[in-house]
């Protein structure tokens, strides 16, 4: 893709079914991460997840050309400035055609299901969509992404390049005007897959 990366303004989010209750559920505002996030954002994965495989996979992204895409990087930050929850879009392929993939999406354990991962991971949709970007993969729980809009990526003719239950490999496309490819993801490098 070409042209300028349209800036990405901080938004506020309080997940609408738990608007009662506000202590439970603190208003996050998402941002793309900037050149002083990398540390949290390493620490945020590390809190998420039980080993430092995300963690080190979000780096290795960073470092590839090839799949790290400026500003769909991003952040939920509780009102106190922490930085609590991340979701990663980075660069994939479908076939020969270029599409995102979602993930790690991480929010530290304490802060876990009071809507900082969705937060986040709306945020970076949302800044896909602004970019002009269609269709989205993400490989997790099955119960989790159908709320963001994901279905089962079969329904694409998508599939991954392992064994994996059908569905936990969905897909989403952000524009239903834009065609979608069908065929086999190439995920980046640093996948390892
Ligand atoms: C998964 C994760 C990113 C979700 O973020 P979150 O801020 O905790 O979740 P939210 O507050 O946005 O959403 C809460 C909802 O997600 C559901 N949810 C949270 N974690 C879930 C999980 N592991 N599996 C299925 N559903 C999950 C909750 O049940 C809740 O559902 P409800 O709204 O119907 O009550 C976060 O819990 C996390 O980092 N988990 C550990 C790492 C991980 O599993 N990452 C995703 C890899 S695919």
């Amino acid at each position: 893709m070409t042209g300028r990366i349209p800036p990405a303004s901080p938004t506020a989010h309080r997940p609408k079914d738990k608007e009662t209750n506000p202590t439970m559920t603190p208003s996050w505002t998402t941002r793309p991460e900037s050149a002083g996030d990398v540390a949290a954002i390493r620490d945020i994965n590390l809190a998420a997840f039980p080993t430092p495989h995300e963690a080190d996979l979000v780096e290795a992204l960073r470092a590839d050309p090839q799949a790290w895409l400026a500003g769909l990087s991003w952040l939920a930050e509780a009102p106190g400035g922490e930085l609590a929850g991340y979701a990663l879009l980075t660069r994939c392929h479908v076939g020969d055609s270029p599409a995102l993939t979602l993930g790690p999406c991480a929010v530290k354990s304490e802060h876990q299901r009071r809507g900082a991962g969705s937060a986040a991971i709306r945020a970076a949709l949302q800044a896909a969509r602004e970019r002009g970007e269609n269709l989205v993969l993400v490989l997790g729980h099955a119960e989790y992404y159908p709320r963001f809009g994901f279905t089962p990526a079969s329904g694409f003719g998508i599939r991954p390049p392992f064994d994996v239950e059908d569905k936990y490999m969905m897909a989403l496309a952000l524009n239903p005007e834009q065609p979608v490819p069908s065929g086999v993801i190439r995920y980046p490098a640093a996948f390892g897959v």
